[in-house]
């Protein structure tokens, strides 16, 4: 049989199972990523379970999202980190070095890998040829300790680049043309491979993009081909003899094809709300804009920031627009530095963040109420800004530089020359840095550690073991594409407790539904209602931990994002779905609700509700793998691990 990348891949690290699409297999995992959000439960779980050391090649804690400190919470958090990845032999990078997946593709990930990611943005590996998944961290925790990764044999979704982009046109162009395609539902239950005779026309940061942006079609992760672009940037890093060819068998076949001329495609742009609903950037010419953020661990390379340095050269920053740069590592800024990039960015009046997350997840640069503000990060929710009174435009490198210089939305092409964007020098930085990376002590050393718990890290909530009838209310019903940020907003005011559930935990839908948490304190119990695609977006498994705490046994809805159905049932709360989406209209919030013999129930797949204020039942679907049904009975993977 003639093999994709992605079959080569998963048949390389299988553990147990068949290779038939929609069979559920379990593959070794070499390399675990997670941050500072998402690596405190993979500390808390460790400790839980009393681990003595992570059993894959290499496991990362990197501090990225919540790097301010402008509460001693954070420190604390970041402390217990350190001192956790010291006792369990995690590599640490410390706060400042820069955004997890920029960093992972420059010093970690190498070809031929399968990574498990506590970051929905995980795959962005993929542009070295690692099938890097995002997960909650149960599950990174459980890869970590060598037990692989579970999960159904996906579909593949070749994507065939040809041509070369044009001057002023980027890879984010790319990655958006996809989008406008396919939608944020298109990738679902996929992995996207990318092949084809343009690949060798991009670089690997502008791959980067490209794989970091495949998540927003919902696929669960995107790979490209390795080629001599692949090597080279390996070689750049210090990392050649990680180096391993990856292409795809002549006549490979692909469960779905789209082909993209790289030529033909123009500046693109996302409107608010959604990355899929995409325009092309000269037709929004008229919208003016307040503020311009060029970062994020989609559009902070070298690359991204030298042409927009290209793009603001002798020109300045329109005097009704805020622009903030951030690099994605430590060694980026400081070739930039040493290139006179920064200078020149300075000088044209962009301000200068830290390499981090910041604005892309609302932690400062909050636009101002009903602002519009545009950005190169990959999400454009209401709310992923810090507001949800903001309008966020999500553009390229060069689109976003244009629109600081004019204060409204405008093409790099508008401004410059294309031979000036394109001497711009596509070669990958060769400049390392790895002064911030704590590496793993020796055994004896590494066990005289104990992790050092602040005062804001809490325990987790365990959930019960599900016997007999649940005699329930529904607290919420909700509409379609509920993302995880709706559940539990970011923002540093909010993500400040994000080791302390009980303090976290009333800011559950604080946006959706102010009276939320009030509710589910007097309901006790409860379920939440949905639409179609429950759980979209970021992979925040807060999002089950904290309605768990509050106690939601079950979510219902028309349809679920994967990794947050994952982390449902890694956390022991029922991911349902309607036999007939009508029953949908008949339930309505405050509903009593009675789900029958839950043990039953689970075992066969399929629950029958009773709405007893109604005098109806309704069937409910629990579509889920035998394993998932023993995860749910047992209460969760939490109480299984301690078992
Ligand atoms: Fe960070 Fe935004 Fe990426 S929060 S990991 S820069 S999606």
């Amino acid at each position: 049989m003639k093999k994709n990348i992605i079959q080569k891949i998963l048949e390389s690290h299988l553990i147990s199972g068949s290779m038939q699409e929609g069979e559920e297999i379990v593959v070794s995992v070499n390399k675990t990523l997670s941050h500072d959000l998402s690596s405190i439960i993979v500390a808390q779980i460790l400790e839980a379970v009393n681990a003595d050391k992570i059993q894959v090649e290499k496991s990362v804690f990197f501090c990225d999202h919540n790097v301010l400190c402008t509460v001693s919470d954070n420190a604390d958090d970041h402390h217990y980190l350190k001192t956790a990845a010291e006792r369990f032999g995690i590599y640490f990078s410390k706060p400042g070095n820069g955004i997890c997946h920029t960093l992972m593709c420059e010093r970690f990930a190498s070809p031929w890998d399968v990574i498990s990611g506590g970051d929905s943005h995980t795959p962005t590996s993929g542009a070295v040829g690692a099938l890097a998944i995002g997960t909650g961290g149960l599950s990174v925790a459980k890869a970590a300790l060598g037990k692989g990764f579970r999960f159904k044999v996906p579909k593949v979704l070749g994507v065939k680049l040809t041509g070369s982009l044009n001057p002023g046109v980027a890879a984010k162009d790319v990655a958006l043309e996809l989008l406008r395609r396919i939608s944020v539902k298109g990738g679902l239950g996929k992995v996207i491979e990318y092949f084809g005779d343009g690949v060798s026309n991009l670089s690997i940061t502008e791959r980067m993009t490209i794989t970091n942006m495949s998540i927003e079609t919902g696929a669960t992760s995107g790979v490209f081909i390795c080629d001599e672009v692949t090597r080279e940037f390996l070689k750049a890093q210090g990392r050649e003899e990680e180096y391993k060819p990856l292409v795809p068998d002549d006549g490979a076949q692909y469960d779905e094809l789209v082909e993209i001329n790289m030529s033909e495609l123009k500046p693109l742009a996302a409107c608010p709300s959604s990355p899929d609903k995409v325009v092309p950037a000269e037709e929004l010419g008229d919208v003016k804009v307040g503020s311009v953020f060029i970062g994020s661990c989609t559009n902070s390379s070298y690359l991204d920031l030298a042409r927009a340095a290209a793009v603001l050269e002798g020109k300045h920053v329109h005097k009704d627009i805020d622009c903030v740069i951030a690099a994605g590592s430590r060694q980026i800024f400081e070739q930039l530095i040493e290139d006179g990039i920064i200078d020149i960015l300075v000088k044209a009046g962009c301000r200068v963040l830290e390499c981090a997350c910041g604005p892309c997840i609302g932690i400062g640069q909050v636009p101002r109420t009903n602002g519009v503000t545009v950005r190169t990060s990959n999400r454009n929710f209401p709310g992923r800004s810090g507001s949800l009174a903001a309008d966020v435009y999500l553009v390229s490198p060069e689109t976003a530089a244009a629109t600081a210089i004019s204060g409204k939305i405008t093409t790099a092409i508008e401004l410059v020359s294309g031979e000036k964007l394109e001497k711009v020098s596509k070669e990958p930085i060769s400049h390392i840095d790895d002064s911030y990376i704590i590496a793993p002590l020796p055994d004896e050393e590494r066990r005289q550690i104990v992790p050092v718990k602040g005062p804001n890290v809490s325990d987790l909530p365990i959930p019960e073991i599900p016997a007999g009838d649940l005699n329930t209310k529904i607290i919420i019903r909700l509409g379609d594409n509920i993302t995880t940020d709706d559940i539990i907003p970011g923002g540093a005011e909010i993500v400040r407790f994000i080791a302390n559930v009980p303090a976290f935990a009333e800011y559950t839908f604080c946006y959706e539904d102010p009276d939320f948490v009030k509710r589910a304190k007097e309901f006790g119990s409860s379920i939440i209602v949905g639409g179609e695609n429950y759980g979209q977006g970021s992979s925040r498994e807060q999002a089950a931990i904290l309605p768990l705490y509050l106690g939601v046994r079950a979510v219902i809805a028309k349809s679920f994002a994967r990794i947050h159905k994952e982390n449902l049932v890694n956390w022991g709360i029922l991911p349902l779905t309607f036999i007939d989406d009508e029953a949908y209209e008949i339930i309505e919030r405050d509903d009593e609700i009675c789900l029958k013999d839950l043990e039953k129930g689970i075992q066969e797949g399929i629950i029958e509700a009773v709405l007893p204020s109604k005098d109806v039942t309704i069937r409910l679907k629990l579509d889920v793998t035998q394993e998932d049904k023993n995860i749910l009975l047992a209460g969760g993977e939490l109480n299984r691990l301690a078992q």
